[in-house]
């Protein structure tokens, strides 16, 4: 790190010279200084569990679940002194409900820069993880990097997508940051650790769909309904195509808890066209927000409740419409 070392030098000389002149004057300059902006601009925010509450009702749509439970969740740890360990999400949910969305959303919340701080890592299986011949290669490498981040800042989010693709291997490398221990006498207990996946979408998305066959109200369905959090944990657990099959870090209870992403209803898709025509400075549109979500592919095929792809891709969708 060249800031580091710039520092590191600076101060060597101020140990040598010890003359508390010469540290004011350093401190003097370093305010001044492009390094002193670089330490600020990452700085964290303070937290306000307000602020998160409304960008959740603002720009979250159709998970009343997962918005109540991440509120709850992450402003208890933000707000504890001294957590006993870090806290772990894990997401659940089909594609394009709002997974990787939220996280951004957690991200501006806790620091200035939002997911663009140095502090959040974001790792996508196929893409950082691609060779599975190469899982002793990073196994190490994410060791180092889980253990470098928090050692130097211990409040690191770290994001890992497509969880359920990546190698058990791997993400039992995670066990020993993730629980209550330290780790070569440094705390991990300030970190943030959220998995994404796509694992347990459809027993999600079955349940929204019995809850609607039945005419009752989304909103009614809650964390305890039907035992869904359990529901979810079992199926992760013994869905055999997925990384997280009996990885320890599921033996041990060290996931906080499991948050499910519900299928999205024409009218979300239309909240999220809203939001895209707010996004992209286009005058707001309500017929065109309406033709834009009808134009998404919709399940079961009788029915067409739920979006096939959620709000993914709304975006490209809207641009087209415009155009024409
Ligand atoms: N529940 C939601 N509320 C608001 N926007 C959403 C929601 N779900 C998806 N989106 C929009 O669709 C895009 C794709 O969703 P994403 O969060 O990447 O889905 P995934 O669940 O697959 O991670 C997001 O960038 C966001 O703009
Ligand atoms: C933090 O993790 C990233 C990879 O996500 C790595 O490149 C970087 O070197 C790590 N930082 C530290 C201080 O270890
Ligand atoms: C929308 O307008 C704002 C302010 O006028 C501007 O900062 C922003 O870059 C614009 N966004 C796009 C996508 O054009």
């Amino acid at each position: 790190m060249k800031v580091q070392r710039i520092l590191t030098a600076l101060l060597l000389v101020s140990n040598i010279t010890s003359s508390s002149c010469f540290l004011e004057a350093f401190t003097d300059a370093l305010k001044h200084s492009a390094v002193y902006k670089f330490f600020e601009r990452d700085d964290l925010l303070v937290f306000d569990p307000k602020r998160l509450e409304k960008d959740l009702n603002d720009f979250l749509f159709g998970q009343h679940i997962a918005s109540n439970v991440i509120l709850k969740s992450v402003s208890s740890f933000m707000t504890d002194s001294k957590p006993n360990k870090p806290l772990v999400l894990s997401l659940h949910g089909t594609t394009g409900t709002g997974k990787n969305h939220v996280t951004k959303i957690l991200a501006r919340n806790i620091y200035k820069k939002g997911e663009e701080s140095k502090h959040v890592q974001i790792y996508v299986s196929e893409y950082n993880f691609p060779d599975r011949g190469k899982v002793d290669l990073y196994t190490a490498q994410l060791r180092q990097w889980i253990y470098g981040n928090v050692s130097s800042f211990p409040r690191s989010m770290f994001i890992f997508d497509e969880m359920d693709k990546m190698q058990p291997q791997l993400i039992d490398v995670l066990k020993p940051f993730l629980d209550y221990s330290l780790v070569n006498g440094v705390s991990f207990h300030n970190a943030i650790f959220i998995f994404l996946s796509n694992a347990g979408g459809k027993v999600i998305a079955d349940l929204a769909l019995d809850f609607w066959r039945e005419g009752k109200n989304r909103e009614d369905l809650w964390m305890n309904s039907r035992e869904l959090e359990i529901k979810i944990s079992t199926n992760v657990y013994n869905d055999k195509n997925c990384g997280f099959l009996h990885t320890s870090i599921i033996d041990e209870h060290l996931i906080d808890h499991f948050i499910p992403f519900l299928p999205l209803e024409l009218k979300h898709v239309r909240q999220c066209v809203l939001a895209e025509m707010k996004h992209l400075n286009i005058t707001k549109d309500d017929e065109l927000a309406d033709e834009v979500a009808r134009d998404m592919p919709y399940f079961p095929e009788e029915e067409r409740i739920f979006a096939v792809k959620g709000c993914k891709s709304v975006r490209q969708k809207l641009v087209l419409h415009v155009d024409e």
